[in-house]
């Protein structure tokens, strides 16, 4: 292995989301916290050494997109997904979340139906409401232990008006890759009843073994015109911190209205570093995610033969994508409450709570598994321990 991810790097008092504020978050700063998602790899050599360069410079004055920031892009989209995708089609978003406002506040009303599919990344509930639109509920079902997505009530959903779907592709905290007949069917559902399709797809670079990302504005040009693709490398590289994310949109109608909001809310500069990152990462960073997906394919292996064998209760699933971790453990027999506590207090373990997902959640947990295997381990071991 060329890049070494056994190394544990302290990240206490640094600021970090993750390990500077848990008192807040789980009422315990004594535990080993395994939930926002960001890695406890270092970022890579390479994207350090150029933001390094930069800062050889003295000045840190306004700047631009660069020719080679958009270049890079375009390239990564093609190298990584085949999906042929033109410069013009980009636009800067400070990080997807925020991006998500303002495209519900471009092509949405006060009022409005959006439709998600839970459970799911939690802050797409927060982004509708606090936009004063409603959130319809398209809930993912589990069948046979797989997650699958329910046609036949997103179908009532679309006819009953609802104008947005935002959708995890691939799937945040489900783990689910979806194949090409899963997302043409949600995609040619939203064309039929004119609903605007946001496929955010932050995650689509973190994709396991044996499966494929799709975006699914590759699928078709009808599809492609009625669709607006998010995407960052800042999952994939670990730069969640420099906020630069990119928002892929062929319609140039839709494109024109989105910048002109953005324009408008001053949104179209981020910060110098997080272009180099974004750059350096999408020319240089191959070889790299290449290693980190063999190393989170083994965290992952190494937890669902350990929970087989230890937690026979505990129920995961086919693991698809991402670095997260959907576990069930309604199995238990405890109460959720019950369960949090246990798992904070006695495990001393920090996941996130599967009902910040949705009521979907109640009983589950997602556990982020980008850590050293070591600190995976130990994991296991606490959580063996707390529920014997
Ligand atoms: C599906 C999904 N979208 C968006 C984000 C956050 O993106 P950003 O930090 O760029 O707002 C995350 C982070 O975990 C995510 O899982």
């Amino acid at each position: 292995m060329k890049y070494n991810f056994d190394e544990v790097i302290p990240r206490q008092n640094t600021g970090s989301l993750k390990y500077d504020i848990n008192l807040q978050i789980f009422g315990s700063d004594d535990l080993l916290p395994m939930w926002v998602a960001d890695m406890d790899f270092k970022t890579p050599d390479f994207v350090v050494n150029a933001l390094t360069k930069r800062l050889e410079h003295p000045i840190l004055g306004y700047f631009y997109h660069t020719d080679g920031f958009y270049q890079s892009i375009v390239n990564w989209m093609w190298k990584r997904h085949q999906w042929k995708i033109e410069k013009e089609w980009i636009t800067f978003a400070p990080g997807i979340v925020s991006g998500l406002a303002f495209l519900i506040q471009t092509f949405t009303n006060n009022g409005d139906k959006i439709i998600v599919q839970p459970p799911v990344y939690h802050p797409f509930f927060a982004v509708i409401e606090k936009q004063g639109r409603q959130i319809v509920r398209n809930p993912l079902m589990l069948i046979e232990g797989s997650y699958q997505i329910n046609f036949s009530d997103l179908e009532e959903k679309l006819r009953e008006g609802a104008k947005m779907m935002i959708i995890s592709n691939p799937h945040n905290p489900v783990g689910r890759c979806w194949k090409l007949a899963e997302l043409k069917e949600m995609a040619e559902l939203c064309l039929k009843y004119n609903c605007l399709l946001i496929s955010d797809e932050i995650h689509s670079d973190l994709i396991m073994r044996g499966f494929k990302h799709l975006p699914v504005a590759n699928i078709s040009p009808e599809i492609a015109h009625h669709t607006i693709t998010c995407m960052a490398p800042s999952k994939t590289f670990n730069i969640a911190g420099l906020a630069t994310s990119e928002i892929i949109i062929s319609n140039p109608e839709l494109r024109q209205q989105f910048q002109q909001k953005m324009n408008d809310a001053v949104h179209i500069l981020g910060n110098v570093f997080g272009d180099i990152a974004l750059e350096t990462a999408y020319t240089y960073g191959e070889d790299w995610l290449e290693q980190l997906i063999d190393y989170l394919m083994d965290n992952v292996k190494y937890c669902q033969e350990f929970i087989q064998s230890n937690l026979p209760k505990l129920r995961t699933f086919d693991h698809e994508a991402t670095y997260l971790l959907w576990v069930d453990f309604r199995n238990l027999g405890l109460s959720h409450e019950e369960l949090c506590h246990i798992l904070v207090h006695k495990a001393k373990l920090g996941f996130n709570d599967g009902l910040i997902f949705g009521e979907e959640g109640r009983n589950f947990m997602r556990i982020n598994l980008a850590y050293p295997r070591s600190v995976i381990k130990e994991s296991m071991n606490r959580l063996q321990n707390a529920l014997k």
